[in-house]
């Protein structure tokens, strides 16, 4: 078989991005696949043929390095790279492995275009995957199935410019502190923060309206995180569940890449019928939002052994040391095999 993955993109979790596909390309068995790259630089611009680890992220190593042909140029609407024509090789593949995180690359849109082309890929096709990404409509879905969550506020850009002191009462209302402050579509906690009092909300807020023109605050929930991978199509299967272990106070943009002392409990220690339910719910998630392929399911776990979910991830990390792959390893799926399994669903 013939392997197109993309990587980087233009999202915030470019950098996410790249540790994921160079831990996917590392692992794919060079004689049974044969490989080939793209990068999506953040200004959007596709370079084909290079690899994440030598990736500098600029719009201008195609004129450094003729081995790398750029592709597509959104500025340039003749330039679309998946008809093919301008890939060296004519565009030959025979599945895309998008190994982006985030908007542009895990919400739906560059779904939209791998349809449009006619291409099979890896992963959650265009409703799964724009549900998954936007907070929102991801918590409508979550509670039309039934799953429960923490307390949660929407909350448009312009309607908090209109009237920002109201907006602030509300949510000391419906709320309270601390809560989490969201921009509803962006992942690897880009953005986010953490509130304790109306000034904290009020400058949280400002943050995160930089990100989006949506936002969602939500109610904190004291618990341990959990979260359980789910792999499958229409019969989706869910990992033991594994747990995060914070170093700071949660486990932020920091703390997930840069800081090596939040721990992964693996799998988590859990009452069965509390490891049960967590992969019904998983699996629950994962069809409401109509995911395929793969994903994240991510949980809060109160003292009292309540269960809250808190969000699906449609593109999960996916380096080896990742969470994702590190629970399957535990389920009895090592890392290779799960690249084949994702190939296989992606190709039916
Ligand atoms: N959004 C990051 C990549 C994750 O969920 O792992
Ligand atoms: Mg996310």
């Amino acid at each position: 078989k013939s392997i197109m993955v993309l990587f980087g993109g233009q999202s915030g979790e470019h950098e996410v991005s790249l540790e994921s596909a160079q831990s996917v390309l590392n692992a794919l068995d060079r004689t049974r696949y044969e490989v080939q790259t793209i990068g999506i630089s953040k200004g959007g611009k596709w370079f084909w043929g290079v690899e994440p680890k030598d990736w500098k992220t600029s719009d201008v190593v195609s004129n450094d390095n003729p081995q790398v042909t750029l592709v597509h140029d959104p500025s340039d609407p003749r330039f679309v790279a998946l008809d093919g024509k301008e890939l060296p090789n004519q565009g030959k593949f025979d599945i895309i492995f998008p190994v982006l995180h985030g908007p542009f690359g895990e919400d739906g849109t560059i779904q939209g275009l791998f349809e449009m082309s006619n291409v099979p890929y890896v992963g959650s096709g265009v409703l799964g995957a724009s549900l998954g990404m936007d907070k929102d409509r991801m918590k409508a879905v979550f509670a039309e199935a039934g799953l429960p969550m923490a307390r949660t506020f929407t909350l448009l850009r312009t309607q908090y410019n209109d009237d920002s002191d109201q907006i602030l009462n509300r949510i000391e209302l419906e709320i309270g502190y601390p809560c989490f402050i969201k921009p509803a579509n962006l992942g690897s906690s880009v953005g986010i923060s953490k509130a304790y009092n109306r000034e904290d909300l009020r400058k949280s807020i400002e943050l995160a309206a930089l990100y989006d023109r949506k936002l969602v605050i939500e109610e904190n929930i004291n618990g341990r995180e959990i979260e359980v991978s789910v792999l499958g199509n229409e019969s989706p299967q869910a990992s033991v569940p594994g747990e995060i272990l914070p170093a700071n106070d949660f486990y932020d943009y920091e703390a997930k890449y840069h800081d090596t002392s939040s721990r992964l409990l693996i799998p988590a220690p859990l009452e069965t019928e509390t490891m049960n339910k967590l992969q019904k719910m998983a699996v629950k998630a994962f069809q409401a939002v109509e995911a395929s392929g793969l994903s994240r399911v991510d949980f809060f776990l109160t003292s009292d052994q309540k269960i809250y979910v808190n969000e699906i991830n449609t593109m999960p990390g996916f380096t080896q040391i990742s969470m994702y792959p590190k629970l399957w390893e535990a389920s009895g799926i090592p890392y290779l095999e799960l690249i084949d399994r994702l190939i296989s669903l992606g190709l039916e």
